[in-house]
């Protein structure tokens, strides 16, 4: 059995509402509220950094959980937008919270739901030997994508979630995860230009390639909705448990619109769902885990909950977790 040990979360205090957006790019607040439910950000400041929002997320998971950082055994960073290019995030997170030598590794490029398939590996990693794992999902994306291209940048924003995995007893057990992945859609969602396919040159910069994040934002709505009521149903059905016993739906934070047309499939009362779209916007990766974080702090999650996750992006990937508080 695998419990989650501490909650952590952290977003940047700098806010970035829809007019200061509309003050910069052709857009407006009621055309962001109406799409997406958005109505403010945080962007981080500068000279804040991927590993800086990790770290504060991290120490408050590893607070929580009445440890210290030298009691992890393993570190895994969900990220789409990390510190460097190499090494990975994680292994420069192990530095700054000085946990030497313990194994540390980066899952990227799964988007939002990098940070549950990472549970799902810390879960079977603890199942193999008994360990205390961090897992955090973080996203620095406002300084990677175009601020210009306005169908993308104003989804996003900045921000990062953890949780201390462990075996045993904790605040909450995790059941089950189911993932899955359909690569056949991987051009829907996705930033080429920097890989081996495209490296970056002179010409991709001065284009704006590099920051250029195509989306087909109505296919993405639709497969979004899809697989995470799909998903989670699965999961559920492998449980032998129904929707009605479920205390608190925590689906990934890309956008209200998608999260209403989730519950409606599922048949859940909104006041079931978690939501903070409207603060943060978009975090990616770390949407699932600063939602728990929060819930879990200031409600609405109580002992004795049963608590979906479930999560999609690009790849596409999807994912549910099924935790007992
Ligand atoms: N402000 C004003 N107008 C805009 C903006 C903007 N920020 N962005 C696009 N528009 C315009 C478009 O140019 C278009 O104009 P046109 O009709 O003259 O060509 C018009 O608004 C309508 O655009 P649509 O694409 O039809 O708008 P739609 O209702 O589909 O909403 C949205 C777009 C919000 C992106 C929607 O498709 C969506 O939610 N998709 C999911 C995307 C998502 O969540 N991505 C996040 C990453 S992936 C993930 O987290 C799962």
């Amino acid at each position: 059995m695998t419990a989650i040990l501490g909650f952590g979360g952290y977003v940047p205090e700098r806010v970035m509402s829809n007019d200061d957006w509309a003050a910069i790019i052709d857009t407006s607040d009621e055309w962001i509220t109406t799409r997406t439910g958005i109505k403010e950000r945080r962007f981080a400041a500068e000279g804040e950094s991927t590993l800086d929002l990790s770290e504060q997320a991290a120490l408050r998971a590893v607070d929580d959980s009445g440890l210290t950082t030298a009691d992890l055994d393993e570190i895994i960073v969900a990220t789409d937008t990390p510190e460097v290019y190499t090494p990975d995030t994680a292994s420069l997170l192990q530095d700054r919270l000085g946990c030497d030598n313990i194994p540390t590794y980066d899952l990227g490029g799964s988007g939002c739901a990098g940070w549950i398939q990472a549970v799902d590996v810390a879960r079977a990693r603890i199942a193999f030997q008994p360990k205390r794992i961090l897992v955090v999902g973080v996203e620095l994306i406002s300084r990677l994508i175009s601020w210009e291209d306005r169908a993308t940048c104003v989804l996003f924003g900045d921000g990062a979630g953890a949780v201390v995995l462990g075996p045993g007893e904790g605040k909450a057990t995790v059941l089950d995860v189911i993932s899955g992945t359909d690569g056949s859609r991987a051009d829907i969602l996705t930033l080429e230009n920097g890989g081996t396919r495209y490296p970056f040159s002179a010409e991709s910069a001065a284009a704006g390639d590099h920051q250029r994040l195509v989306m087909i934002g109505s296919e993405v709505y639709r497969e979004a909705v899809r697989r995470m009521s799909g998903v989670t149903l699965e999961l559920l059905e492998r449980l032998g448990k129904s929707i009605d016993d479920v205390a608190v739906l925590v689906p990934h934070q890309a956008n209200k619109r998608i999260i209403d047309a989730v519950g409606r499939k599922l048949g859940i009362d909104e006041e079931r769902v978690v939501v903070n779209v409207d603060r943060y916007g978009n975090t990616g990766s770390a949407t699932v885990p600063l939602a728990l974080w929060e819930a879990y702090q200031q409600g609405p999650i109580k002992p004795g909950d049963l608590v979906m996750l479930t999560a999609f992006g690009a790849g596409f990937h999807w994912a549910s977790a099924a935790l007992q508080f």
